[in-house]
């Protein structure tokens, strides 16, 4: 059986679950935030020591600034509402991504709950928060680059490792099972260096209506696998 150290998810379907309710576009991301709620109470349950979610993506500045601003303004109320409780379920909080062109009241309401929650052990619970894993990559290029060019370090010595230390998942284990709600099958620009060896898991289910048993059920499934990293089955580790 398939041990398992990280799940990351991609939230998807908030839209449609408000629009097939006929209610505005806000209502499914508020929804949204119940479902993240029980889905990270359920992965302590479950003794998974890490959960990322991807909650906004570089690409999401696409969409109307209004329904930016209520979805930024939700997550500030969530991180504001559960600081507690996530104290009290020792759950480490913390974000990557881009943090520059993020509203001053979400930085700061991340920065607080990342302070508060910095030596929980339970769970930690990674946001990506406008990210891009193409940007990611870039500026992991252009650290090395840097390096290169003020002669701190040689061509030869750019390796994986090396690469990988300067990407923003620095010190956490690839996700083992990646899962994506709302019937979508692509990652959208999400932990493209990370997810190479990881197991998908796609759900019909449209996020607010993800329940804790949905993530059992993609765990069950992610155990079953047979992981073999290009080696034979009775070889893989
Ligand atoms: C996911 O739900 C939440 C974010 C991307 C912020 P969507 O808002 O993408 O929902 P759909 O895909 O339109 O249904
Ligand atoms: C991916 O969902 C981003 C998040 C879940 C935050 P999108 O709804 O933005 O992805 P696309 O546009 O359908 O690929
Ligand atoms: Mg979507």
């Amino acid at each position: 059986m398939n041990t398992i150290n990280h799940v990351a998810i991609i939230m998807d379907g908030n839209g449609r679950w408000a629009q097939q309710r006929s209610m505005p576009r806000w209502k499914g991301h508020e929804m949204g935030i119940q479902a993240v709620r029980r889905v990270s109470e359920a992965a302590c349950r479950q003794e998974i020591p890490i959960l990322t979610l991807f909650a906004f993506s570089s690409e999401n500045w696409k969409r109307p600034a209004e329904e930016i601003r209520i979805l930024f303004s939700l997550f500030q109320r969530y991180l504001v509402a559960e600081r507690q409780s996530l104290i009290d379920n020792d759950i480490r909080v913390s974000a990557f991504g881009r943090r520059d062109r993020l509203p001053l009241f979400v930085g700061e309401a991340l920065s607080s709950v990342e302070e508060e929650t910095g030596s929980c052990k339970r769970l930690h619970l990674r946001i990506a928060l406008d990210y891009g894993a193409r940007y990611e990559i870039v500026e992991a290029a252009r650290a090395l680059a840097n390096e290169v060019a003020q002669g701190k370090l040689d061509l030869e010595q750019i390796t994986e490792e090396g690469f990988m230390r300067r990407l923003a998942s620095d010190g956490v284990p690839d996700p083992d099972l990646i899962i994506r709600t709302a019937g979508e099958q692509r990652l959208s620009n999400f932990l493209l260096w990370q997810a190479a060896y990881s197991e998908f898991y796609f759900s019909s289910k449209l996020w607010p209506d993800f329940e804790a048993v949905d993530l059992e059920e993609a765990i069950a499934d992610y155990r079953s696998r047979t992981r073999k990293y290009g080696a034979l089955a009775c070889a893989a580790g």
